[in-house]
């Protein structure tokens, strides 16, 4: 989460209390003011006075403590997850053994390189919106810090827009999926719904970033859980924004019809291929 982040957030609670309160008093002589004003005080408090409600996760329940872990680039952008943040993602992915990953928001390739760094043959994916759209880090490239750095062919950079992206694919060939996109709520709930589908099948684990902080985020990662219908355990990782979905042991990811894509999940990674817009390789 960062300044801005929060900057964005808090003036739009300070905006949304100052429209309501002009609403309120015409609302006193007007009964569709009063109407839309009632609808309006109900989605302001759904959207941004929510509480988060995923029970905590301690962090050493994921990850072993003891185990060694490699960063680098260490300096956090604002757009960025903290040093634990970046430590629990990559610890979890490793403790897992997850062999293939996904993360939906590339930006800089921070936490891409610290994945890759942190493991020896995971097969990682990473997609973000061109370069040069809003978002991108500082007029660079999404994903320039992997672009030199690593020397195999381990890191796939997808460019898109995750809203429209044909995901499928990929679709229930995953271990690992980190969403960590568009914050938005409409943007959060596709981006967790296409994890859910890229884990189908399998056991795995989905980590969000910004859950508890930014209000669509946390509603979003909230309303999908309904649609797991197998074991997981559901939770925020204690001391940090990171919200995760850990499938249990010999409980592969089901979902709810709304959801799934039972019989016609694809695992062939090669069709995935075809969608690759730059690979990085030496
Ligand atoms: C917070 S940054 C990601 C940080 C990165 N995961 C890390 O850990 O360093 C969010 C990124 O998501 C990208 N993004 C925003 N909306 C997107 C969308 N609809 N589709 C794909 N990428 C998107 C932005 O361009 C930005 O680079």
């Amino acid at each position: 989460m960062s300044l801005k982040s929060n900057f964005q957030s808090t003036s739009a609670i300070i905006r949304g209390i100052g429209h309501m309160a002009a609403s309120a008093i015409v609302s006193l002589f007007h009964r569709p003011t009063r109407v839309s004003f009632l609808a309006a005080s109900r989605e302001f408090s759904r959207v941004y006075l929510r509480k988060p409600h995923l029970p905590e996760i301690p962090t050493g329940s994921l990850i072993d403590d003891s185990a060694t872990i490699r960063l680098t680039r260490c300096v956090r952008n604002e757009w960025q997850t903290t040093l634990v943040e970046l430590a629990v993602i990559v610890g979890i992915a490793r403790e897992r053994k997850a062999a293939n990953i996904f993360e939906i928001g590339t930006f800089d390739g921070r936490t891409t390189l610290a994945l890759h760094l942190n493991t020896t043959d995971a097969r990682i994916h990473t997609i973000d919106l061109p370069g040069g759209k809003p978002g991108s880090p500082g007029g660079n490239t999404p994903g320039y810090l992997f672009h030199d750095a690593v020397k195999d062919d381990r890191i796939t950079q997808l460019q898109g827009n995750s809203l429209e992206f044909d995901f499928s694919p990929w679709f229930g060939s995953q271990d690992f999926v980190f969403i960590d996109a568009g914050h938005s709520y409409r943007n959060a709930l596709a981006d967790s719904q296409t994890a859910l589908r890229l884990l189908e099948g399998r056991e795995g684990v989905i980590v969000w970033h910004d859950y508890a902080v930014m209000p669509g985020v946390t509603q979003a990662v909230e309303e999908v859980m309904p649609h797991v219908q197998s074991e997981v355990d559901f939770g925020w990782v204690k001391g940090t924004s990171l919200a995760v979905m850990v499938t249990h042991v010999g409980k592969p990811l089901k979902l709810s019809s709304e959801y799934s894509g039972e019989g016609k999940v694809t695992t062939k990674q090669a069709k995935a291929d075809s969608h690759t817009t730059s690979s990085v390789a030496d």
